[in-house]
Order: structure tokens, then C-alpha cells, then sequence
């Protein structure tokens, strides 16, 4: 099989290539990414010499490489993004360009050439639950999302959607929620704490603290795709959730404080993000009960795991944060 991964040198395309090329050692790899802020190929150093993976530099918006790629390729993974919640309230345009924009023109990259597409969403687009609540996001729960990001991570949804019906292109959508591990870039909470306590700076944290997340090892999100691409119903949309009973942000901020054996006075409480979500929880009941998928990866344990990556990995988030990472590709690819 040839797959075109858009965004792969992202947090969780990354971290999908290296499974899925050590799963499936005989399969191609496309990764085409645009190396925003967000892309870092250093992530990808242990398989650029693999014959099977191959990276090109572009945007999804630009029609004529996006339909040049996908006509070799049997499968296109959507990843590409932009991600981040708190860039999308001070700057929602490259927000809508790239996740709506750049989602139709691979749609229709994906229709003109006969593609099987996967597109890779967030449990954000259901909007916020109660905290103390019972309720989880299901199968029918409807859409309402409250920030730029989710709102145009739902409307990608709502085309990739209109495809199958309209078009019958062959798609399966996953919505899945916060995930966590190495790789990814020290803007997201546990990144930032982690690597923010190393520098022995203040960490964050918005409003009261009592935000709750639905935390799921990246690996896990990886098998889940894994699974729906091999034997997920086409055209059904897969709820993709973790283990963790509604953890608070500052429960898990004073965990990542006590494993690494620090103070709590690092702790800062800083003004709200506007529009936040006060509780996510998903309901992986279908996937389960139709592909067999849990996780596998308890967030304590992993979370340690991860603590861990990040001490070990300094060279690679300090790369980033004096903007070094950036020259990477240059350097390997030119
Ligand atoms: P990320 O920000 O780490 O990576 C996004 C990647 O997309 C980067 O490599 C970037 O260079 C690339 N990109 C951005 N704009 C592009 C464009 N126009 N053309 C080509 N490439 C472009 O994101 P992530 O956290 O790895 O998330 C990946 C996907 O998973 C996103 O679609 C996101 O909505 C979804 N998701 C993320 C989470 C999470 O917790 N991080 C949870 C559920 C779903
Ligand atoms: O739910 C899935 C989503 O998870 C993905 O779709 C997004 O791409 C991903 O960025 C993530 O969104 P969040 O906004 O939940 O993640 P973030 O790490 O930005 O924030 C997690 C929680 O921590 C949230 O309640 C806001 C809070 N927070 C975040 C930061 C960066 C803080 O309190 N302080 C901070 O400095």
C-alpha cells in the first residue's frame, strides 16, 4: 500500500510514520507537509534514509501538487493542521485556509484520482460538557464548537462528510481527543509544563485550573487509525477517547510537579483562555465493540514515560524553542 500523509512531520503524523513503517515495513510513505511553525523533520531523522518514505515540501491548498501526489497513492491520511487553539483565537485566517480550504482541495484530489480517504478530526468540534457530569461525546452527539479551531475543524468534517454522500468517495473520519508523548511541540499544556519546570519557569495555567481533558496516549490514536483504515466502515465517523476519569488540568500540571520532584510554587495562575471548553469525555464504545480498539497506555505510566522523553530530549525542544529546528530542512533536503 502507498500512503499520502498530509502533515506527517507534525506531533501525531510523526508519530503515525514511525508506526506505521515499523508495522508495515513494506508499505510507502508520502509525507507532505508545508513546514509551518508547527512541521519539524527532525522528528522523522531515523527513517529519511528508509527507501519506502519519501517528504515533500508543499500546502495542501495548492491544487496541482495535492492532486500530482494523490494520483500514485492508494490511501490519503489527512492530518495536516493547524492545531492550536490559542493561535486560532489571535489569528483564525490560516485557520480556515488550511483546514477548510486545504481539506476540500484534497478532497477533490481524492475524488479525481479515486482515493480511500482517512481524515484525522478532534472530539472539539462536540463543543464542551458539564464538569462533574456523567455525559460523554457519542455517535449522535451534534456538532457546536466554540473556538476558530474547532469550528473549522468541524466544517473540514462536514465536507469530508458531504463527499460520501454527494460524491460516494470512499472516507472514514476519526474525532479523537487530547493526546500526549514525544514529539510534540512545547505550545500544548504537557509539553509546556514539562519542559517550562526543566527551565525552572513559571507554568501557566488558565483560569481556575479546573478544565478537564480527555487524555490518550498518541500511540493509541495511531492503532486507532491503524484499525479503521484496515477494517473501519466506509463513510462512519469513529469516536476516538482515553482511559483517564476526568483528571483536571491542575491535578495533572501538580502530577508532572511531583515526578519530577519540584515545588508547587511554580505554579501561575494566569487570565482564561476566552471560550474554553470546560470538560471533554468520549464515548469509544463503537470502535470498540466494531474494530476491537481500546487503549492500551495508562496515563500515569505514560505520562512518566513521557516526563522522561523530554528530560532525555532537551537538544530537540530547545532546538525549537530558539527556532534552530527550522533550518533542518535546508540543511538535509537542499
Ligand atoms: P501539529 O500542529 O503538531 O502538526 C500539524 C502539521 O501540519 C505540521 O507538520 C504542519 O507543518 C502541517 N501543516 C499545517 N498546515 C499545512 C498546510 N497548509 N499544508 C501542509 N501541511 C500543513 O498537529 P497535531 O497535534 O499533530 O494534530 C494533527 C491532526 O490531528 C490535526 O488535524 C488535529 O486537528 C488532529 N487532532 C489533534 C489532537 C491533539 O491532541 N494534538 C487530537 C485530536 C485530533
Ligand atoms: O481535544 C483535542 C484537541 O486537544 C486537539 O484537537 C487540539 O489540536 C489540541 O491542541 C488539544 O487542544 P486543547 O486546547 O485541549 O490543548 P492545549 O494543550 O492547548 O490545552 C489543554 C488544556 O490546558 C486546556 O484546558 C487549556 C489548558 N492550558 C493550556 C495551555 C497551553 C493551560 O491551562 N495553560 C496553558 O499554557
Amino acid at each position: 500500500m502507498k500512503l499520502l500523509v498530509t502533515g506527517g512531520a507534525g506531533f501525531i503524523g510523526s508519530n503515525f510514520i514511525l508506526y506505521w513503517l515499523s508495522k508495515y515495513p513494506q508499505d510507502k510513505i508520502v509525507n507532505f507537509d508545508k513546514l509551518t511553525y508547527a512541521g519539524n523533520l527532525e522528528n522523522l531523522k531515523s527513517v529519511e534514509k528508509n527507501p519506502n518514505y519519501e517528504f515533500v515540501q508543499g500546502d495542501i491548498c495548492n491544487h496541482e501538487l495535492t492532486n500530482q501526489l494523490t494520483n500514485s497513492v492508494d490511501i490519503i491520511i489527512h492530518f495536516a493542521a493547524e492545531s492550536h487553539v490559542d493561535r486560532s483565537i489571535m489569528d483564525p485566517a490560516p485557520f480556515i485556509k488550511t483546514n477548510i480550504e486545504g481539506t476540500y482541495v484534497l478532497l477533490e484530489a481524492a475524488l479525481k484520482n479515486k482515493v480511500r480517504f482517512h481524515h484525522v478530526s478532534t472530539d472539539e468540534v462536540f463543543g464542551a460538557l458539564e464538569l462533574n457530569s456523567k455525559e460523554k461525546f457519542n455517535d449522535t452527539t451534534p456538532y457546536n464548537p466554540h473556538s476558530p479551531y474547532s469550528a473549522s475543524k468541524a466544517s473540514s468534517d462536514h465536507l469530508v462528510r458531504s463527499y460520501f454522500d454527494t460524491y460516494d468517495l470512499p472516507i472514514t473520519i476519526s474525532n479523537c481527543s487530547n493526546n500526549f508523548g514525544s514529539y510534540q511541540f512545547p505550545e500544548k499544556l504537557i509539553p509546556l509544563a514539562i519542559t517550562n519546570i526543566v527551565e525552572g519557569k513559571k507554568i501557566p495555567v488558565y483560569g481556575d485550573g479546573l478544565y478537564v481533558r480527555d487524555w490518550l496516549y498518541v500511540d493509541d490514536h495511531c492503532r486507532a487509525i491503524d484499525l479503521i483504515i484496515q477494517k473501519g466502515q466506509i463513510g462512519k465517523t469513529y469516536l476516538v477517547g482515553g482511559l483517564t476519569e476526568d483528571i483536571s488540568n491542575i491535578e495533572i500540571i501538580k502530577k508532572i510537579l511531583k515526578i519530577m520532584d519540584k515545588n508547587e510554587n511554580l505554579i501561575e495562575y494566569v487570565k482564561d483562555r476566552p471560550g474554553h471548553d470546560r470538560r471533554y469525555a468520549i464515548d469509544w464504545s463503537t470502535i470498540n465493540k466494531e474494530l476491537g480498539w481500546k487503549p492500551e497506555h495508562n496515563f500515569d505510566d505514560y505520562l512518566k514515560m513521557t516526563i522522561d522523553w523530554y528530560v532525555k530530549n532537551q537538544d530537540w525542544w530547545k532546538r525549537i524553542k530558539t527556532g534552530e529546528y527550522q533550518k533542518y530542512y535546508e540543511k538535509q533536503y537542499k
